[in-house]
């Protein structure tokens, strides 16, 4: 394998594997039909392949990207430079199959053995791209999936994850109402998800972060309305989106209830990355609630297991937790399932949150009986999706 930054490289390559990101901005948070996008800086990069690559080449697009664009908008690139170079357009192969990779520790796991689905914009295509796929995925275990267009296949991946938007962002309403009615929301679905068909109904949570659930639907969206002259949105999907995007307001709507005015007050947030047990911080949910404490002008103490330097906020995280002991604690809000903050016992949090009055448990991270022995020491506990702790405080009052 050669890492290299010169053009010409590509065309010593036998195939090119374009993973290049596609970004959609979004203009008004919370309001899902306000986005940006453009091709803009993707197209160059297509433009810098197919002005380099020999003609025999099989690209394989695994970028997340609007459907209809390998058909409409990167074949027509390969066309126009093929014909500048005087090539013949039909021995270039091209194909769509998208990552459905795991950041973290089963990352190259997640790859190997996992379903893929694939598609080329002809049949020679597709089978040079089964070739391909098969030469490094446990496909014996994990059988490929050809889909009938590469637009099908680029469907294929904004929908999947606009059906676990959705699912995420549906449970998310059922939040509060959970907590009205003093309900442990966790315990209702682990018994839902005895039923075979409900298995996958998602628990409560902080909220939603990383690269992919938080835009693919709007790739869709978009794709819908300006490749294939759709009528309206999808509604129910990129609605989704700004749910998830405000879910931090939840958590942060609890903290308010509990402290009232911020202003000076010590708030520690304990989970920095998207996701537990990984270093990613990408559109991460702790962003929106960092701004709001600070823009409420409280102190906020910040530790991540993982995160040494939070990119977004240009800020470096000391990843160890003992340097908490010597900080002051009025609230602390777990937020990430990481393993550490999972482990902590009762003794751990209060030695190491020293003068914590409140705790919140937005991500289902303090068991109950946790939860119980630091309500017997005084210390408030509330959870999202945990409405049964109120029945903790309220025997303490
Ligand atoms: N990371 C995931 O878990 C995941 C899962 C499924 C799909 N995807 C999709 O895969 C794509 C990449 O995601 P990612 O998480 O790796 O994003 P990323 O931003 O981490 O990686 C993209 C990389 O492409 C590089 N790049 C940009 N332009 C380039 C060019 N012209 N030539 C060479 N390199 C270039 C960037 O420097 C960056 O390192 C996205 O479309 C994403 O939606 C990612």
């Amino acid at each position: 394998m050669l890492a290299t930054y010169s053009e010409h490289s590509y065309s010593k390559a036998d195939i090119v594997v374009v993973d290049i990101h596609l970004d959609v901005t979004k203009r008004i948070l919370g309001n899902p039909y306000e986005y940006e996008f453009t091709y803009d800086g993707f197209s160059r990069s297509i433009e810098v392949v197919a002005n380099n690559i020999s003609p025999n080449t099989l690209c394989v697009i695994e970028s997340t990207v609007p459907p209809g664009t390998t058909a409409k908008v990167i074949y027509p690139i390969f066309v126009e430079a093929f014909r500048k170079r005087k090539l013949d357009i039909n021995k270039f192969h091209l194909a769509h199959s998208y990552e459905r990779v795991m950041p973290g520790r089963n990352c190259m796991d997640s790859i190997v053995n996992f379903y893929r689905v694939y598609s080329g914009i002809n049949k020679e295509s597709e089978t040079m791209a089964e070739e391909f796929l098969k030469s490094f995925i446990n496909t014996k275990d994990y059988p490929l999936y050809r889909l009938h267009s590469t637009t099908a296949s680029e469907m294929a991946k904004v929908l999947e994850n606009s059906y676990r938007a959705m699912n995420i962002a549906f449970i998310e309403e059922w939040t509060e109402y959970a907590e009205e009615t003093e309900v442990d929301l966790f315990e209702v679905i682990t018994a839902i998800r005895m039923r075979p068909t409900h298995k996958n109904i998602m628990s409560p949570g902080f909220g939603v972060g990383g690269y992919c659930l938080s835009k693919d639907p709007l790739l869709a969206d978009w794709s819908y309305k300006n490749l294939f002259n759709g009528d309206g949105h999808l509604k129910m999907s990129v609605e989704a989106v700004a749910t998830n995007d405000l879910m931090p307001n939840y958590t942060f709507d609890l903290l308010k209830r509990e402290v009232g005015n911020l202003k000076d007050k010590h708030i520690t947030i304990l989970g920095i990355s998207y996701l537990n047990d990984v270093a990613d911080t990408r559109c991460s949910p702790t962003g929106l609630f960092y701004d709001k404490c600070l823009g409420e002008g409280a102190n906020v103490n910040l530790h991540d297991p993982l995160v040494t330097f939070w990119e977004e906020k240009k800020l470096q995280i000391n990843s160890e937790i003992n340097h908490l002991r010597v900080k002051k604690h009025d609230v602390a809000i777990f937020t990430v399932r990481h393993s550490l903050y999972l482990d902590m016992t009762v003794d751990d949090i209060l030695s190491t949150l020293p003068g914590v009055k409140v705790v919140i448990d937005a991500n289902n991270i303090i068991s109950n009986d946790t939860a119980k022995k630091l309500s017997d020491k005084n210390i408030k506990i509330i959870g999202v999706g945990k409405g049964q702790l109120k029945k903790l405080w309220k025997n303490n009052e």
